[in-house]
């Protein structure tokens, strides 16, 4: 059934804090564009009514200033919900029913991944996820081994083409701008491989802690949270090679060839880092060794990629929230006026958030006598972000059967295959003061490289 639409929309955790922050601005989003005219079954166990579930989606939009009298009033009017433990065969035959005529649900799986075993078993004991889809979050699985089970577990119930993982960066329209503008421009190609490229990094910083959700980051940490999707996922995007075609199968294809060229990690290319005060935050063991920050340096071992490091850095708590990627070309061979080796140009640099940016950096001549220069920025794009439109966007996809940004099962397991050696680590990690860059043991990784680039307030 790829390709023809949903026809019912059900999303488990409906009560929950995603459902709160994304899934009702998407929701409402996607019934702005008409593109939402189906039952929305929400389901959580959570001792609501109906009419509080209304009152949350109510109070998500009006919080996150989207709110819409018109199409709130249809989403509260296509809204059902049903309260159930989700161990309970009971709750899944209220599902069936609540379903009706609807031959193609969409099932999204907004809860703990821990859950996700159970309710795909009990959608599939009671026929609902009969020519449904499935879109799960991530984090999937929390290691290579669990991964390849939760595949299996679906599998059992869906075919590959009906399953949707989600990873919210991919519908980031900074995101799909890589892959666009590695494409779209004949200049990119020449100078985008090994020959011309230095070092390649990405810093995705965050200024906040755990922000409450510390039991959940307690079992993750940044190399589950955050690195084995998000990180790999950009990194894949600036790597692989052009998809032939437009099919979600070509794209997801060349992915997985770049995934599976990475490079398991070993210890001493990662630098774990904890946060002072992180050990105090409600739901973290007091003798946590989880990282809160992760640096490290990755190889792609493909033709076009073989000895360029990928640098790949994030962290709660560093000074700035920002996600950028620097792509450092190699310097001038000679030194003909004041160019001798400088980090200030010769570069792409992707800011992804808060902003989009897409610039080259370069130098000019100053104007006078002197053949002396300054750096400039050559902008190509430059506007702010708008982030509840990943999910609407992703979601939108889903329902419409385009797999072509979520990640198919081979993907996943060889984004896990890269982390798990380093996962669980037995070195104790670095404290860091709250408001730094991190640990001091990071700046080893790229010392041969002229250092982190830090990503700046704009
Ligand atoms: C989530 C992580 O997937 O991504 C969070 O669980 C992180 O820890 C978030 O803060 C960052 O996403 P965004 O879109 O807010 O930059």
């Amino acid at each position: 059934m790829s390709g023809s639409r949903s026809d019912a929309f059900v999303f488990f955790g409906a009560t929950g804090d995603l459902a709160y922050k994304m899934i009702f601005p998407a929701l409402q989003a996607l019934i702005q564009a008409g593109e939402l005219d189906m039952p929305i079954i929400g389901v959580a166990y959570g001792q609501f009514t109906l009419e509080q579930l209304r009152e949350r989606a109510r109070k998500s939009l009006t919080e996150h200033g989207l709110f819409d009298a018109k199409a709130f009033e249809r989403l509260a009017a296509q809204l059902q919900y049903i309260d159930g433990d989700y161990h309970d065969p009971s709750t899944y035959t209220r599902l069936k029913q609540a379903l009706g005529e609807a031959r193609s649900p969409i099932h999204y799986m907004a809860i703990p991944p821990t859950m996700f075993d159970t309710v795909v078993q009990g959608l599939a004991s009671s026929g609902c996820a009969d020519n449904a889809r499935i879109v799960i979050e991530k984090p999937f699985g929390r290691d290579l081994a669990s991964a390849k089970r939760l595949n299996k577990t679906l599998h059992e119930a869906f075919p590959e083409s009906n399953i949707f993982r989600i990873d919210h960066y991919l519908g980031k329209e900074a995101v799909q701008n890589l892959l666009y503008f590695r494409f779209a421009n004949t200049f990119l190609e020449p100078v985008w491989n090994r020959t011309y490229v230095e070092n390649v990094q990405i810093t995705m910083a965050e200024s906040f802690g755990v922000q409450g959700r510390g039991s959940f980051y307690d079992e993750a940490g940044a190399l589950r949270d955050v690195v084995q999707n998000h990180l790999l996922q950009v990194t894949a995007l600036l790597a692989m090679e052009a998809p032939m075609g437009h099919e979600a199968a070509s794209m997801r294809s060349e992915k997985q060839r770049l995934f599976q060229a990475m490079r398991p990690l070993e210890p001493g290319q990662v630098v774990r880092g904890q946060f002072r005060g992180y050990r105090d935050e409600k739901g973290v063991a007091p003798d946590s060794q989880v990282e809160t920050y992760a640096a490290l340096r990755l190889h792609i071992d493909t033709w076009r990629w073989s000895g360029v490091p990928f640098y790949i850095r994030t962290g709660k708590c560093l000074p700035v929230t920002s996600c950028e990627v620097m792509v450092t070309l190699k310097q001038p061979p000679l030194a003909v006026f004041d160019t001798a080796p400088r980090q200030d140009s010769n570069y792409f640099r992707f800011r992804l958030s808060p902003e989009v940016v897409i610039s080259t950096g370069a130098r000019v001549k100053q104007v006078g006598e002197q053949m002396r220069g300054e750096p400039v920025e050559l902008v190509a794009r430059h506007h702010p972000v708008h982030e509840q439109l990943a999910y609407e966007r992703l979601l939108g996809d889903a329902m419409r059967g385009d797999a072509s940004q979520f990640t198919s099962d081979a993907c996943v397991e060889a984004a896990w295959a890269v982390v798990d050696p380093v996962l669980d680590n037995a070195e104790p990690v670095h404290e860091y003061a709250p408001g730094s860059w991190g640990p001091a043991a990071a700046k080893a990784l790229t010392a041969d490289d002229g250092g982190w680039h830090d990503p700046k307030v704009e």
